[in-house]
């Protein structure tokens, strides 16, 4: 399969490394265009290209960049694809937005919206760029890591898993993406190590008024890896 990036920092290469692993094909993408990234692209052995041929490349498209930046890509060429995003709302650094400090929207909601025609599915948000590098285990490990995804597509959900489960974990599906405020900032399931029946007893339990501080996925760690 192929796997466009838009983004080529600490994300973006964490991930292109994983999929390389896993057998698919991976171009890295910036703003700044391929010129930029020749060093990151012999290194991490994987294709570089423009934002245009990233998304063209993919069979789907993970969108690796600050939440700030997302409104100024061509919606275009993301029409019919999967898009995987990964973007998290840090205010400090994308900027105060009322809707979602109201609670009034989620980040993926206002990226579909963008986004028009895409299958956008929410996912790896939850997870830190150490814990990315780190915590990929292959199918059939005796423990394996879970990440939650939501989406409103069942097929691209279904697609997105498989391919998440090649780089290395097992899923859970949170639901739409109206409820994908459950696993961003301030939720239990936000960059916390869990198994999957783990990861799925804490959506279930997560209400509206369940938060936890910042950085609780420091001190909360239910599963160990071997
Ligand atoms: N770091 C984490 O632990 C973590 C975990 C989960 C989710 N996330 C989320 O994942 C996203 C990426 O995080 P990161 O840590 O990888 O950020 P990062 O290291 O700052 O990388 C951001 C990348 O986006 C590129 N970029 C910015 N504007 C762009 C545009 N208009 N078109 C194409 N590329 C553009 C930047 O390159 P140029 O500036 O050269 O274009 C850079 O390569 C963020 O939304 C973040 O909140 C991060």
């Amino acid at each position: 399969m192929n796997i466009g990036i838009i983004g080529a920092g600490a994300m973006a290469q964490t991930l292109a490394y994983h999929i390389n692993r896993a057998g698919h094909d991976v171009m890295l993408s910036n703003s700044r265009g391929p010129e930029s990234l020749v060093s990151i692209g012999q290194a991490l052995k994987c294709r570089t290209g423009t934002v245009l041929q990233a998304a063209q490349f993919g069979d789907i498209v993970a969108l690796a960049i600050p939440l700030w930046a997302f409104s100024a890509i061509d919606p275009a060429p993301f029409e019919n694809k999967i898009v995987l995003d990964l973007l998290n709302y840090f205010p400090h650094r994308d900027g105060k937005i009322e809707i979602l400090d109201r609670g009034e929207t989620t980040t993926s909601e206002m990226v579909a919206k963008h986004f028009v025609g895409a299958k956008l599915i929410k996912a790896f948000n939850a997870i830190t760029v150490d814990d990315l590098y780190r915590d990929p285990r292959p199918r059939g490990h005796q423990i394996r890591r879970a990440l939650p995804i939501a989406g409103d597509d069942k097929t691209a959900k279904e697609q997105a898993s498989l391919f998440i489960n090649d780089v290395g974990f097992d899923v859970v599906d949170v639901g739409p993406l109206a409820d994908g405020w459950k696993i961003e900032r301030f939720r239990p399931a936000y960059c916390v190590a869990m198994d999957k029946e783990t990861l799925f007893r804490t959506l279930a339990d997560t209400s509206r008024g369940t938060r936890v501080p910042d950085g609780y996925w420091l001190k909360h760690r239910p599963i160990t890896l071997v």
